[in-house]
């Protein structure tokens, strides 16, 4: 992973966001927002930037903290995601930016916090990022940014159907959604950009999804990957599902696989 590497990036087109949002944010995103949040303590009229905010999950909850004396921006790369962010928040006031992290026009000293949650495995040049994120936060602001610890039970058993059944090329892809920097990594590099009183707390939580025939088509319509899903044959994709449900047959609870999956949470003060 690193500077320019494309198996990392997260680009969704055509119904992914849609599907993103009615599937994944309930199942995954939603449910560590509010935690993210909790890093932070937002207070009434602060001023909060998210960045990679996708379809908002995010930045909703923000503005509801900061309320209405408060503002709240929400930054993202990719236009079907803010279309769907717009749509979700049309009676909220937020504004809303499509822009790369890098180079986002914003004003220095302009925040109290920056949050970003899943996004900053993505971005091509992190320390690039980060100093952006360290000018456009004012003195004490603070930044949170949660991301993932490695993969899932789950993750891992999609990546291997993956490889098994459209192509190791695009299982590169799909993995590469999970390799994340460690824990000591995110402190080295938030410190590095000047952030002081840097820490790092991993957040275990069980999650639930339906089965594999259900849930596997739903996440992989979601992800950067869908068309390569899609296109295969109806026999082939069968036989990519069968192999995720037999993979994880241990962690099924009802009509539902089970398994814990963790983010890790940093912060900083700059
Ligand atoms: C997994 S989604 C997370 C979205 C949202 N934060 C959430 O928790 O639901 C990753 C997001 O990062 C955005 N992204 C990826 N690279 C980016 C970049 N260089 N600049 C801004 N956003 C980027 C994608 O467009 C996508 O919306």
């Amino acid at each position: 992973m690193g500077k320019g590497d494309c198996s990392m990036s997260f680009q969704l087109s055509g119904s992914a966001p849609e599907i993103y949002e009615n599937t994944m944010v309930p199942m995954w995103f939603g449910r560590w927002a509010e935690a993210l949040l909790t890093f932070v303590s937002l207070k009434p009229g602060e001023a909060v930037l998210d960045v990679a905010c996708g379809t908002g999950v995010t930045t909703r909850i923000a503005k509801l903290d900061v309320g209405n004396g408060g503002r709240v921006t929400g930054l993202d790369i990719n236009a079907g995601m803010l279309a769907k962010a717009r749509e979700l928040a049309a009676d909220m006031d937020i504004t809303w930016i499509e822009s790369d992290v890098l180079g986002t026009g914003l004003p220095k000293d302009n925040f109290n916090v920056v949050i970003s949650q899943h996004g900053y495995h993505y971005f091509p040049d992190q320390p690039a990022a980060l100093r952006e994120f360290y000018r456009v936060l004012a003195p004490s602001g603070r930044i949170a940014m949660s991301i993932w610890d490695g993969h899932s039970a789950y993750t891992k058993a999609l990546c291997s159907a993956v490889e098994n059944f459209i192509s190791p090329e695009i299982a590169k892809k799909q993995r590469g959604q999970r390799e994340t920097p460690s824990a000591d990594k995110l402190i080295a590099d938030v410190s590095g950009a000047g952030f002081r009183n840097v820490t790092v707390a991993r957040q275990e939580l069980s999650i639930k999804v339906p089965l594999a025939a259900e849930f596997v088509p739903l996440h992989l319509g979601s992800m950067p990957i869908a068309n390569a899903f899609q296109s295969l044959p109806d026999k082939e994709k069968e036989a990519l599902i069968a192999d995720v449900a037999d993979t994880l047959r241990g962690q099924v609870v009802g009509d539902q696989i089970v398994y814990p999956d963790a983010v890790n949470v940093v912060t900083g003060v700059k």
